[in-house]
């Protein structure tokens, strides 16, 4: 069983544990997610490894509560144990020093950015960061950012904190003075497209950070498919991480509306 040794309430929506899960913490690298289940018939939830300490038998996760599972893991309090931590899965994501990385993180995606930037920085490159969010309350991580980054810019949809706009006008601006070698951007999809879109025109190679539904999380079930440079790929086994050019965009869009209506049902019938 694994035990959440720590439990912190980052926003109204974004809630994040360390949890007891000593195979995972030794062998995980940034990029790399695992499965939970909270009960013994518990949906599974994928969810990005957002830090880790391998002396401490411990690994961090950081997840919005956005439907039915992840409210229930809400009901967990520390000293509770989850039944299931499956993982690492995925590939660990590809990081070696260079010159100059710009990392953008929209909401919770801030989450699965922090440790690949924290050891791009590691590494000995000079990392930027911009973190966004509709308002204040929903900017995350700003201050572990600031630990290792030589820039935190924030951008605000309604300008309660740093500049007033998306990560995209806040990219804009940056890449008029500075001149990236590589961006990483993890967010939601749409804002993913926004800052490809970009940095496609800007020649600035980019990756980004898929998280589609996932089912079995070990490339069996077909959940989790993908179109990345027009061959299918399956999130789970062949990312989380890809090149955002190559990526389809508006097909993952569409596969992630499919299922939003049976979900909102289901939680209306099973409230936590
Ligand atoms: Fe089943 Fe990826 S989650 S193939």
């Amino acid at each position: 069983m694994y035990k959440i040794v720590k439990q912190q309430r980052l926003n109204s929506a974004v809630v994040s544990i360390e949890v007891e899960a000593p195979y995972v913490a030794r062998k995980c690298e940034p990029g790399q997610f695992v499965i939970v289940r909270v009960d013994p018939d518990g949906e599974r939830i994928p969810l990005t490894i957002a830090d880790f300490d391998r002396a401490g038998n411990t690994i961090t996760l950081i997840y919005q509560e956005l439907g039915y599972s992840t409210k229930r893991l809400s009901t967990k309090a520390v000293g509770d144990e989850l039944q299931d931590v499956a993982g690492p899965l995925g590939q660990a994501a590809e990081l070696r020093k260079t010159a100059k990385v710009l990392g953008i993180g929209g909401g919770v995606g801030a989450a699965p950015l922090y440790p690949q930037l924290k050891k791009l920085a590691d590494l000995g490159s000079q990392v930027d960061v911009i973190l966004g969010g509709r308002s204040a309350e929903l900017v995350i991580l700003a201050n572990e950012f600031r630990a290792f980054a030589r820039q935190v810019t924030i951008a605000t949809d309604d300008g309660s904190l740093g500049l007033k706009g998306t990560v995209v006008d806040a990219l804009l601006r940056k890449v008029r003075d500075e001149n990236y070698n590589r961006v990483i951007a993890i967010g939601p999809l749409p804002m993913m497209r926004a800052v490809v879109e970009h940095t496609k025109r800007l020649e600035i190679p980019t990756m980004v950070s898929l998280n589609p539904i996932m089912i079995d999380g070990t490339g069996m079930c077909g959940g989790c498919r993908v179109t990345v440079g027009g061959a299918t790929k399956f999130a789970c086994v062949d990312g989380p991480d890809f090149d955002g050019f190559q990526v389809n965009f508006d097909e993952c869009i569409r596969r992630q509306l499919m299922y939003r209506q049976q979900e909102r049902r289901f939680e209306q019938e099973h409230p936590c």
